[in-house]
């Protein structure tokens, strides 16, 4: 059975602890995530973008967090991560998603709360939860171009929550997606976060979350990636958030650059060597690596 992000969330805030969202796109991805959960009793949160089901096809996703759902004995929360396009949303809502995101970041304040409100209406009429956004989180996805960090503003927060009833809320406090956040490493607004906090009762939830560690960067460069200088969020700020009230941090770039790391290092060293299992199940131990590291890091180990 999968679980609901708010039931799963409600206990990480409780117990002052985050639970990882780590993002899934194919099956080396969705087995490395869930063999490093299961290994360390961790409840964790398996989502897929819209750009993810382009690619593998809502069905497969789904087929596959299923099969990971019943071999692990750990809560997990199937969810859409950064819901625009409302059909793809409903979809997910009535094909067994158990939490769907709708991004309405990008919207004027009141169409960001119009539109998640219907989202809300049709997610809770069928027990799914709902993350929503306010302030923008800069970076480049793939259906996004670079964009500004806006910080969310700690009043508009609450009335956001107030008036859209959303069980988990984005906020954007100085991260940014992808390998590059800032020149320099980025400073979370951790007051900002405390002032959102007082006003704020939903767990929040912190994206770009990713600390691009620098071995992941020496292994992918080493074999013969180009990055240029990638820069995380240091570990110490994202505890330092989880201190002061983040229950969800999302985690892809890390197992993007894990997933280079992998590969390359086998065509490097095995040139004679083309069996995809070899190839990719080297990606697969490495962005497990990542993926336990990650749960020791938010404290969710054991929580299962
Ligand atoms: O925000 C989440 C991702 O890092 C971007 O993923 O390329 O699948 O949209 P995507
Ligand atoms: P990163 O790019 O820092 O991994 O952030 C991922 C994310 O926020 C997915 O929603
Ligand atoms: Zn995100």
């Amino acid at each position: 059975m999968l679980a609901t992000l708010k039931d799963v969330l409600a206990k990480a805030q409780k117990g002052k602890y985050a639970v990882g969202a780590f993002n899934v796109n194919n099956l080396e991805i969705l087995q490395a995530i869930s063999r490093a959960a299961a290994k360390l009793k961790a409840p964790v949160i398996l989502q897929t973008t819209e750009g993810a089901i382009a690619y593998a096809g809502m069905n497969y996703l789904k087929c596959m967090v299923a099969q990971a759902a019943q071999e692990h004995d750990i809560p997990i929360v199937f969810h859409l991560d950064h819901g625009k396009d409302l059909a793809i949303i409903k979809q997910a809502i009535n094909n067994g998603y158990t939490s769907v995101m709708i991004d309405g970041s990008h919207l004027s304040f009141e169409k960001n709360i119009e539109v998640t409100k219907k989202i809300i209406g049709w997610a809770h009429a069928k027990g799914v939860s709902v993350e929503g956004e306010l302030g923008t989180i800069g970076g480049v996805e793939e259906n996004i171009a670079a964009r500004k960090i806006l910080y969310t503003d700690p009043d508009s927060a609450k009335e956001f929550v107030e008036q859209t009833g959303v069980d988990a809320l984005a906020i954007a406090i100085g991260t940014s997606h992808g390998a590059y956040k800032s020149a320099g490493a980025p400073r979370l607004d951790i007051d900002r976060l405390k002032e959102i906090r007082k006003r704020v009762e939903v767990p929040l939830v912190l994206h770009g979350a990713s600390s691009v560690p620098d071995w992941l960067v020496r292994t992918a460069t080493h074999f013969g990636a180009r990055l240029g200088k990638p820069e995380g969020v240091p570990e110490d700020q994202l505890q330092e958030a989880i201190k002061n009230g983040v229950a969800k941090v999302n985690t892809d770039t890390d197992l993007r650059l894990a997933f280079d790391a992998g590969v390359r290092e086998v065509i490097a060293t095995a040139p004679q060597d083309f069996d995809p299992r070899h190839i990719l199940g080297r990606a697969r131990e490495l962005m497990q690596q990542v993926v336990e590291h990650r749960i020791k890091l938010f404290g969710s180990g054991g929580k299962a």
